[in-house]
């Protein structure tokens, strides 16, 4: 199959494409660019066969010639991105989303497999009960409501031509050529390993189900290549069963790793509000060969050995080379990028 994957130049997008390719696929890749030089030394990216440079916003019927399926990864992600101009999430996450749908259908490619969120769910409350696809949605961010508005603008679109298909993420770690540390099993491994220190900045007990990287890209490709019936627009929550943790046992996962390090959770109420449990049953019973293959253990282990075998003690991990964030607002700084995260010089 010829499969287009958007943002394959970010964290998820170059392991999504590894495991593309080594499943037979012919991968073309779609991507601005915002985190094309954010690969620390010694590491490689892994290009698809052909790469297009585009704006998800600028898109053309041209870029889709000759595309069997669309797996949807571009986007301004993370939570604190949407901080930066809410307006900006919705048009970059939801409004160039609903019109690639658009140009999609009208190119008669039939599988459009969407990067949603398990945020979309937001502040559960302390529930006992593991949300199912059918919970309602609770989203506490720009980012978060840009995936439910697109989840519903693609969802309008669905006929018998065209199957869009949800991915509703839990909260990704694992290592890539570019590794984030903004997300919180990686964040916490950071800390750990660079200052001895695991800071946890709440009091721990928020619920956050974890989903390696490698995981949500196997899973987005069964949906890909799935008979129709089984996933013709229908959300699936990405993860594992075993996988829901409270912020203070990923801590804990992330100190056996580091002992010597010392464990801090200092008890403050952030802006993040976020906290539930979630239910994966479905995709794991109707995704042809979709099994979770990583632990939070495994994933520790390997974050913590790139730290070590980068050496990033000396250098500071909390840098625009791992942060989102930080990127755009140097891009910004330095006249790379405009206000509206328009490229407007070349790396
Ligand atoms: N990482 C997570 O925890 C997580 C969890 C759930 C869902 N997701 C979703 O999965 C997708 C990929 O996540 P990621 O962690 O790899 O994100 P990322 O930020 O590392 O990568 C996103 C990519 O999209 C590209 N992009 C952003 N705006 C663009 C634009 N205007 N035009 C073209 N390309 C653009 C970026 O350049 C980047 O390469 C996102 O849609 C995200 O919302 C991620």
């Amino acid at each position: 199959m010829r499969l287009l994957i958007t943002g394959n130049t970010g964290f998820i997008g170059p392991i999504m494409t590894r495991l593309a390719k080594s499943q037979g696929h012919e991968v073309v890749g779609l991507d601005v660019g915002y985190f094309s030089d954010c690969i620390p030394e010694g590491m490689s990216d892994i290009p698809p066969d052909r790469q297009i440079w585009r704006d998800i916003r600028d898109v053309t019927a041209g870029d889709l010639d000759g595309i069997d399926a669309i797996i949807h990864l571009a986007g301004l992600s993370n939570d604190p991105m949407g901080a930066l101009n809410a307006q900006l999430t919705y048009d970059i996450n939801l409004d160039s989303t609903v019109r690639l749908g658009e140009l999609a259908k009208s190119a008669g490619i039939q599988r459009f497999v969407f990067a949603s969120s398990c945020s979309i769910y937001g502040a559960a409350g302390d529930s006992d009960a593991a949300l199912d696809e059918t919970a309602p949605f609770n989203p506490v961010s720009a980012y978060a409501v840009s995936k439910v508005r697109s989840e519903e603008g693609l969802s309008a679109l669905a006929d018998e031509r065209f199957s869009p298909v949800f991915m509703r993420n839990a909260t990704a770690y694992g290592v890539s050529p570019r590794t984030r540390f903004d997300l919180v099993v990686n964040n916490l491994a950071g800390w750990a390993y660079t200052t001895g220190n695991i800071r946890v900045m709440s009091d721990g007990t928020p619920w956050r189900p974890l989903v390696h990287i490698e995981d949500i890209s196997a899973a987005a490709l069964a949906a890909a290549a799935a008979p129709r019936e089984l996933v013709h627009n229908q959300a699936f929550n990405i993860g594992r069963n075993d996988a829901n943790y409270q912020v203070r046992d990923i801590a804990e996962a992330v100190h056996a790793a580091f002992p010597s390090a010392t464990l801090e959770i200092t008890g403050e109420t952030g802006g993040d509000t976020r906290s539930y449990k979630v239910n994966f049953s479905k995709a794991l019973e109707t995704l042809p060969g979709f099994e979770p293959k990583w632990t939070l253990e495994k994933g520790v282990d390997e974050i913590a050995r790139f730290l070590r075998e980068n050496g990033l003690r000396d250098r500071n991990f909390d840098d625009r080379l791992f942060i989102r964030l930080k990127q755009l607002q140097h891009g910004i700084d330095t006249g790379r990028l405009d206000g509206d995260l328009r490229v407007v010089r070349a790396a």
